[in-house]
């Protein structure tokens, strides 16, 4: 198989899983614990917080760890909604599910929501931030990049914006950490939300970035780890393992942006190339560069995944965090695309265990694949296929 879903989850680094294997055979201690396997586990979470932290120039006491970046979202959301006077929120229209669900809950309970729309390449306009901020708005939030179609927000710019109203400004950067360079402090975010498995670490932990002047109320009440802010006895090995996957993104930066840059220019150049009737989704510069998001005219996505995964190549139409139910694209609809290219897109996302040999055959399967299924397609005449 060639698994070019990397936006869907990573695989977990060899160096990642030597890390955690210690913490589920020898070191199994419960943090709490005052005796030696407690103090170990406890100092393993801290050398863990410390490169988290480190990878957005965070301090380690601004990190709360969370199950996702699912949690980090919720707890970014209701932590701050709960305890606010305002009842506006602003955040956009392309948000990933984890954002915009808390957001129909907090309508259904009297807040008012503003959601922002896109240009064509999935861009927010930071000076439609500004002119939204009320006197009544608690809320910014604005993802760093997108998971579909990988476009980069104006992040330093609404943060801005949000310093200077005095508005709490969260980011969910599930899509960017690892990436891109993030600086927490430069681009003036209170919030920000991390997910591991989406950068070679194990699934089920995260965490969220609180600016130190930043009050939040937990989510999850109970024995009050993480300074009462997320009670629950701590998943040691996957924290241990998410810390090493940011150590190991943040020394590799530039060499894997580099590498995983060359292998997505490679496709996108090969399909435009050799499939007619294709169009390169999201912004031509603005984007994170493992992400491909193509609409080949005529295709149905959702076809064209089933032949590929047939062919032994793991694709996927958008977003695979929101279970397996086939809805329209929210974030390609906020795009202004027609239901037709909808309908016909598909995002390959590149790792760093991909090779310049897989991007090959890729390209030959997907002109095969693309070519037998507009031999069939209801637009075969429209497009002389
Ligand atoms: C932008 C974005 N936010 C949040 C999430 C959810 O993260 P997790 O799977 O860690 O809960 C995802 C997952 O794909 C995502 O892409």
């Amino acid at each position: 198989m060639i698994y070019l879903d990397n936006a869907a989850s990573t695989p977990v680094h060899e160096k990642v899983i030597d890390e955690m294997i210690p913490y589920f055979r020898e070191q199994y201690g419960n943090p709490s614990s005052i005796h030696k396997y407690g103090r170990l586990a406890r100092i393993a979470i801290q050398d863990a917080r410390k490169r988290i932290a480190s990878l957005i120039n965070a301090d380690e006491a601004e990190i709360l760890l969370t199950s996702g970046g699912t949690e980090s979202n919720n707890t970014a959301f209701y932590g701050i909604t709960h305890q606010s006077k305002g009842k506006h929120i602003i955040t956009s229209s392309i948000e990933h599910d984890a954002i915009l669900e808390p957001c129909k809950r907090l309508e259904a309970e009297g807040f008012q929501i503003t959601y922002l729309p896109v240009d064509r390449h999935g861009l927010v306009n930071h000076e439609d931030v500004e002119k939204e901020i009320s006197s009544d708005t608690c809320f910014i939030s604005i993802m760093f990049a997108n998971n579909e179609v990988g476009t980069i927000q104006p992040i330093k710019e609404i943060g801005e914006i949000a310093n200077e109203k005095k508005v709490t400004f969260h980011t969910d950067a599930v899509q960017a950490i690892g990436k891109i360079p993030i600086d927490v402090k430069e681009l003036k975010v209170d919030l920000l939300s991390m997910s591991s498995h989406k950068i070679n670490g194990p699934k089920g932990v995260g965490a969220l970035y609180i600016k130190k002047d930043v009050k939040i109320d937990p989510l999850i009440l109970g024995g009050g780890q993480e300074n009462g802010l997320r009670s629950g006895t701590e998943n040691v090995a996957n924290i241990v393992g998410f810390g090493k996957a940011c150590q190991l993104a943040k020394d590799n930066m530039s060499q894997n942006q580099e590498y995983v840059g060359k292998l997505g220019r490679k496709l996108v150049f090969e399909i435009l190339k050799e499939i007619p009737h294709t169009t390169l989704n999201g912004h031509p510069e603005k984007r994170i560069p493992n992400n491909i998001h193509f609409t080949f005219l005529g295709v149905n996505g959702e076809d064209l995944i089933i032949k590929l995964d047939e062919n032994g190549i793991a694709a996927s139409t958008g977003s695979a965090c929101s279970v397996r139910v086939q809805k329209a694209s929210h974030v390609l609809k906020a795009m202004g695309f027609s239901h037709e290219q909808i309908t016909g897109s598909l995002r390959l996302t590149v790792g760093i265990s991909n090779t310049e040999k897989e991007i090959d055959e890729t390209v030959q399967i997907l002109k095969k694949v693309v070519t037998e299924l507009r031999a069939v397609s209801p637009y075969k005449e429209k497009y002389n296929f």
